[in-house]
């Protein structure tokens, strides 16, 4: 919890704003964000960094809501990528084409030209097959295409193994013992440039060595593709800085920054960074009402209106927010709860095993829930996604209306 979100007359805020009022006047379930806090998390990173050139780019797949994306913008940010949807997202929301870098395994032929028609700052490629690819739409477009390699290191990121990806066995990136072959390859292909090298091991991690390891790894790379002439003009070290749930404690982005700076005196590429999590995490939480109390003969059940749909984390990785009363009501019993949503799967839990001093009609807060939250989101159920409100000092800005019924099958038809 940052100092954004606390209690004032045991009444959680955001900011000045109470999230009791937000769910007066937005209903439940809301994603509600902080603005300070957001800006916060970003000059951490700016500050940092400020040493050297570096361009911080905001992973928009952790938290995708157009106001967000451009409060990032205006406070100077680039963007990381992984998708067509999400270059729309940033350019609708005022980001700089030219400050984004584009991620991720599977790349269509459409959205490279996509990329390429908007001017992005780099393709971050992840296989052979793909910098064929990007060659070959490059030059049917007459234009040159700026990339950079996905190297995996084979680091061990210590994380959640979903979210670990600098592995051998993983998916992303090009394997270690064959970059040096495809950047030769790159550098011959006619309608690319090499510009970078990146790199991304993992999501969440909670220790700098890996990230250090990491960088070393790839410096090797970069001297010996200097030695052979091949030249790059950035390095980008990805995302992966965790943030505290509930008792991790990760480095400061300072110490983060500390950490990689350490591995790159000397070195004159310009730094380029994808954090998502440690940008947003801290700065959302997830609000919900309790419908009912449910004693059961083993547990007690506390059924909220969010669900595994609205937050997907504690399913998918069996993840911890931490849970806090929006009233802290002194009349209450505490008990201990399992925080469940209405959806039908056993699965869907937001929280275990909380003691609470809670009735039916509490407001509850999910704490640290604005990365990964609502960007994964789904229909499931048929429930409409919730609403997103950006706090900012006393006031409350709905940033994103809650979904209708209506607007969820607007694309479905019947046949006869
Ligand atoms: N860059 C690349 C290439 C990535 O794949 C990711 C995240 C990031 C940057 C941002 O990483 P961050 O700074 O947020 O750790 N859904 C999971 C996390 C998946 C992360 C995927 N890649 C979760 O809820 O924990």
């Amino acid at each position: 919890m940052t100092s954004n979100f606390h209690y004032q007359n045991d009444q959680l805020h955001a900011e000045n704003v109470a999230l009791q009022d937000i769910a007066e006047r937005f209903g439940t379930p809301s994603y509600v964000y902080s603005r300070a806090a957001l800006t916060d998390a970003y000059m951490q990173f700016a500050d940092a960094f400020k040493t050297r050139e570096a361009l911080i780019c905001f992973a928009v797949k952790s938290n995708s809501n157009l106001a967000i994306l451009n409060l990032f913008a205006r406070l100077g940010a680039g963007f990381d990528i992984v998708s067509g949807g999400e270059l729309q997202r940033v350019l609708a929301a005022g980001g700089d084409a030219g400050k984004v870098v584009f991620s991720g395994v599977g790349k269509t032929a459409a959205e490279m030209h996509q990329a390429l028609e908007a001017g992005i700052l780099c393709f971050n490629v992840e296989s052979e097959a793909e910098l064929e690819r990007l060659n070959q739409v490059a030059g049917v477009m007459r234009k040159t295409a700026p990339v950079s390699l996905r190297v995996n290191p084979d680091v061990d990121a210590k994380t959640h193994p979903y979210i670990s990806t600098g592995l051998k066995q993983n998916k992303f990136g090009v394997a270690y013992a064959d970059a040096l072959r495809l950047y030769r390859k790159a550098a011959g292909m006619p309608n690319l440039r090499v510009t970078g090298m990146d790199c991304h091991i993992g999501s969440q991690l909670t220790d700098a060595s890996p990230f250090v390891a990491a960088a070393e790894k790839i410096l090797q790379l970069v001297e010996q593709l200097a030695s052979e002439g091949i030249r790059l003009e950035h390095l980008d070290f990805g995302g992966g800085l965790g943030i505290r749930y509930r008792d991790e404690t990760p480095p400061s982005v300072a110490d983060y920054a500390n950490a990689l700076l350490g591995a790159l005196v000397g070195r004159k590429e310009k730094l380029i960074l994808e954090p998502g999590r440690a940008l947003v995490g801290n700065a959302g939480v997830l609000l919900t009402r309790v419908e009912y109390l449910k004693p059961g003969e083993e547990k007690n059940f506390a059924i909220v209106d969010a669900a595994m749909n609205d937050l997907m984390r504690p399913t998918l990785y069996d993840a911890y927010h931490e849970v806090l009363p929006v009233v802290r009501d002194a009349t209450l019993a505490s008990h201990v709860y399992e925080v469940v949503g209405p959806v039908c799967e056993t699965g869907d839990f937001l929280a275990h095993e909380r003691e609470m001093a809670i009735a039916q009609g509490s407001l509850l807060a999910l704490m640290s829930a604005g990365a990964y939250g609502m960007s994964m989101s789904s229909n499931y159920n048929s429930r409409p996604r919730a609403a997103e409100i950006m706090v900012d000092k006393g006031a409350m800005h709905l940033v994103r209306e809650r979904e209708t019924v209506a607007q969820i099958f607007a694309g479905e038809k019947l046949f006869k």
